[in-house]
């Protein structure tokens, strides 16, 4: 049974499903959605010894701070659970021991308030994540959603009905930033830091390769770009300061000019599909990177596109997303069951065939 357009609906986010625990109260009325409170415990620190996420420290990490995390975040949106119509949590895909951590919390505070419960796809929250936007991001759209785990154009065509356009045939945006950072031995996490670094490079140094650029479609590639920035490093030996900003800057000059070739791609999939003036959308950890939120937006424009991308705070993961998806969810009626399982792998578009069925997508290895 859906809920009446206008009724305030006041949700519970929570999640974790990689190296944030998180949990936000969200109220969405017909005037839009209103963030209550959002509370984001990173755990960076544990896991920059080992210079990537090691998913049980994080498990463990979720286990010790997510009821602190949940409370505070009920103390500054000044409410009680009997306050909330629902709880919504992350039930995938991620680091599976940090999912189910989230989920039980959730089902455990559904069941003993007697709410909904909402089994969020984490995809589908940061692909309705521009709606926390001020003034949102009206469906349809084109999405960009470039994080640690996943790169693909989305057109998001309403709550639950996505259809995903192209997606990376090996690795993630994010993983080829944070990969370049440790093999300059930059820290964790890498996509700020070789962001920051770039800054004082030069992009024209290292000849660095654009995989799949002038293609057809909008599948994206990185491990051939990622392999390139590891054999130059190789040859430098003992890269100093100007070397590591000039690989910096010379990397993300290939990554602009690859986002800038298949954004394009995807819109000439988009504008015909779904409209005369399209808007296109960019979410994601990814999406937090200044140089490529300014070329996202000038492709807009020179596309006919109006651009949206959520505050930075809401493009890397946090739970104000998963709040107003499971808020979007419950106003249509579409509840989760307390069995709802935690998904490690848990593909946004299941159910949707692919447009263009060429390349299976995220399976290393597949040919271009
Ligand atoms: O969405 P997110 O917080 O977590 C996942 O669901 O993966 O994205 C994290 C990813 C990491 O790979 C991180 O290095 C990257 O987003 N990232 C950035 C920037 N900020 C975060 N990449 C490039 N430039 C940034 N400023
Ligand atoms: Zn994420």
């Amino acid at each position: 049974m859906s809920v009446p357009m206008d009724a305030p609906l006041t949700v519970l986010g929570i999640e974790s499903s990689c190296d944030e625990t998180a949990a936000a109260v969200v109220r969405l009325d017909s005037a839009g959605p209103r963030v209550l409170s959002d509370v984001v415990l990173g755990q960076a620190a544990q896991h920059a010894p080992y210079k990537g996420v090691v998913p049980e420290i994080a498990a463990r990490a979720h286990v010790e701070g997510v009821d602190a995390v949940i409370g505070a975040a009920m103390r500054d949106a000044g409410l009680g659970y009997a306050d909330l119509d629902a709880v919504a949590a992350t039930a995938g895909p991620g680091l599976i021991g940090g999912v189910m951590v989230g989920l039980l919390a959730g089902k455990a505070i559904a069941l003993a308030h007697d709410k909904p419960l909402l089994a969020v796809n984490h995809l589908e929250a940061h692909a309705l994540s521009p709606r926390l936007a001020e003034g949102g991001a009206q469906f349809p759209y084109l999405l960009l959603l470039a994080s640690g785990g996943h790169c693909q154009f989305i057109a998001v065509l309403g709550v639950g009905d996505y259809r995903r356009l192209g997606s990376t045939i090996d690795d993630a945006l994010g993983e080829a930033f944070d990969k370049v950072a440790k093999l300059l031995d930059l820290g964790f996490p890498g996509g700020p830091l070789v962001e920051q670094a770039a800054k004082s490079g030069d992009p024209k140094r290292f000849a660095l390769p654009r995989p799949l650029a002038g293609r057809d479609g909008c599948d994206f590639s990185f491990a051939g770009l990622k392999t390139a920035c590891a054999r130059e490093i190789e040859r430098l030996g003992a890269p100093s300061a100007q070397d590591r900003s000039d690989l910096c800057a010379s990397f993300q000059a290939a990554v602009l000019d690859i986002l800038e070739d298949r954004t394009e791609r995807a819109m000439r999939l988009f504008d015909p599909l779904w409209g005369a003036r399209g808007r296109l959308v960019a979410a994601g950890g990814v999406a937090a990177n200044q140089a490529i939120r300014g070329l996202l937006e000038n492709l807009a424009e020179r596309n006919g596109y109006d651009f949206v991308a959520p505050p930075m705070r809401w493009c890397t993961d946090n739970a104000a997303m998963v709040a107003l998806a499971g808020a979007e969810r419950l106003r249509l009626g579409m509840v989760d069951g307390l069995d709802a399982p935690a998904r490690p792998r848990w593909p946004l578009d299941e159910a949707a065939a692919r447009l263009r069925p060429s390349h299976r997508p995220g399976r290393k290895g597949a040919k271009a």
